[in-house]
């Protein structure tokens, strides 16, 4: 709702996770499973634990959505085709997502020659801000831009796309993250999330990565504490 942040639907629907979670588990068992509910990369997690899923069969959607608005954003700013805007949203999809400028290119040149870093950061931080500004217009975000990017990964998996898309994946060690889901760029196929593709970061955007990863971590330390809280009855 209007005003809300993503965070604030954690306890709510950390119990939808565990009863959706069960289902899935029961009715679904070889289902490939794309998670979008807030706070993902929290819920995603819930999902996985209750499902027992391999890694390869659970994702959370994010980062298409979040990448989609940066490219538009971009697109409308240099008066281009959306079709020619590249870029990534990596992260955790929150208010501090990275949208990583060293991969954002337009018709192939570095956005960073075309965009001055002012108006680039007026841009990005629309972009961080772009959940709350559609739920402030629509009432709601679950609209045509969250179903069209769930649509791409349901594709790439039905199709055996192999496709790189930002998407929020179980890390095992890669970008220096274990035991978290967080958006990085996977390749997604017919075996599900094939693999984490590890894309070298500049200082700056490891730095910010590393931040809005810690904040999944402290998303899961407080989803756990209701969940614990709840089975103390
Ligand atoms: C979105 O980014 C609010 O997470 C939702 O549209």
């Amino acid at each position: 709702k209007p005003g809300m942040s993503r965070d604030d639907l954690l306890k709510i629907n950390a119990g939808v996770m565990t009863d959706v979670g069960a289902a899935i588990k029961k009715h679904a068992p070889g289902a490939f499973v794309i998670a979008l509910t807030n706070p993902l990369d929290a819920m995603v997690t819930q999902l996985k634990r209750v499902t027992g899923f391999a890694k390869s069969r659970i994702v959370g959607q994010a980062g298409v959505l979040d990448s989609a608005r940066y490219r538009t954003f971009l697109a409308s700013e240099l008066g281009v085709s959306v079709e020619s805007v590249s870029a990534m949203v990596l992260g955790g999809h929150g208010d501090d997502m990275v949208p990583i400028r060293s991969y954002t290119t337009v018709g192939g040149q570095p956005v960073e020659r075309l965009v001055g870093a002012k108006r680039l950061e007026e841009i990005e931080k629309r972009t961080r801000g772009g959940g709350g500004e559609i739920v402030q217009l629509m009432k709601t975000s679950s609209y045509y831009a969250a179903g069209t990017a769930a649509y791409k990964m349901v594709e790439a998996y039905m199709l055996d796309r192999k496709q790189v898309l930002p998407c929020a994946a179980f890390l095992d060690g890669e970008y220096g993250v274990k035991g978290l889901f967080a958006g990085v760029p996977v390749v997604i196929g017919a075996g599900g999330v094939e693999h984490v593709v590890e894309i070298q970061l500049s200082a700056a955007e490891k730095a910010a990565f590393d931040s809005s990863v810690g904040h999944v971590r402290e998303l899961v330390e407080a989803m756990d504490k209701v969940i614990a809280a709840g089975n103390r009855g």
